[in-house]
């Protein structure tokens, strides 16, 4: 028999399944815990290595200057991390983020190889454990599709911005009409079998394709960046929509 549901299990998303919000939430932990070690040669050969491109770009558009405070959400393997330390050099500060302790450790792991020796925190998104106004930019790159209440975690984000501050969020987002047809059979077709034979993973890559389509579009995420305090948020499309930047100000 069907049991009523409670208030306290309200159904979201995983892909285009309909789930239970905890379910989401171990799910998505599950994927990346899953491919953690093969995360980074699997992005590099999914997207031939245009997602160097795009972050190369985020980097650019932070223009950050030596001192800079920055937060990294959703840091995973750590490519902006990195970038970004470069830049804020030794009086600037970046806070390596991310929810996932597999891929944090990964990232870490790497960037000591490097060299660099960054602070790391294991967080929720939505609810940040950082003070108000604590930082010049936030970034998160390719994270927030994954999150159950975008919302919230977007309105987390403002509060640890400075007034003035600037949030980029680069996200997977909707392509160009003339790219539809061909981009959905290359997502649905190529990328599952693609991360089978790379990762071992199949399913997680399926659900990458799946999230990317569950996703709001470049306008949804504009207004809902406005809603929770960026008053003014820029939209940069790249490589057709396959990906855009969003750029919010905290004012
Ligand atoms: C596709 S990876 C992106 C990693 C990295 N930013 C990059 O661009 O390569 C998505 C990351 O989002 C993280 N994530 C998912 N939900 C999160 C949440 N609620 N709070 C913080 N991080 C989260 C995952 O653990 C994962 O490391």
């Amino acid at each position: 028999m069907a049991h009523a549901r409670t208030d306290a299990m309200t159904d979201t998303h995983f892909g285009f399944q309909s789930v239970d919000e905890a379910e989401k939430a171990q799910r998505v932990r599950g994927v990346f815990t899953s491919v953690a070690s093969r995360y980074d040669v699997m992005n590099d050969l999914m997207s031939i290595g245009l997602h160097r491109a795009w972050k190369a770009y985020t980097v650019a558009v932070a223009n950050l200057r030596e001192g800079d405070r920055v937060l990294d959400i959703a840091g995973g393997t750590g490519d902006l991390a990195r970038a970004f330390a470069r830049k804020v050099g030794a009086n600037g500060l970046v806070l390596h983020t991310d929810i996932n302790e597999a891929m944090l450790r990964q990232g870490r792991d790497r960037l000591l190889d490097e060299g660099l020796l960054l602070p790391t925190l294991i967080c929720d998104a939505e609810s940040l454990p950082l003070p108000d106004a604590s930082f010049d930019l936030v970034s998160v790159a390719f994270g927030l599709r994954n999150m159950t209440h975008k919302e919230q975690a977007l309105a987390e984000m403002a509060r640890v911005l400075r007034p003035g501050g600037r949030l980029l969020v680069l996200e997977f987002s909707k392509v160009a009409a003339p790219l539809a047809r061909a981009y959905d059979w290359y997502s649905f077709n190529v990328l599952p079998r693609l991360g089978q034979w790379v990762a071992g993973d199949g399913d997680s890559y399926r659900y990458l394709a799946e999230s990317i389509r569950m996703h709001p579009d470049q306008a949804a995420l504009k207004a809902m960046m406005k809603t929770v305090g960026f008053g003014h948020v820029d939209v940069h499309n790249l490589t057709g929509g396959v990906v855009a930047l969003h750029v919010g100000v905290h004012c």
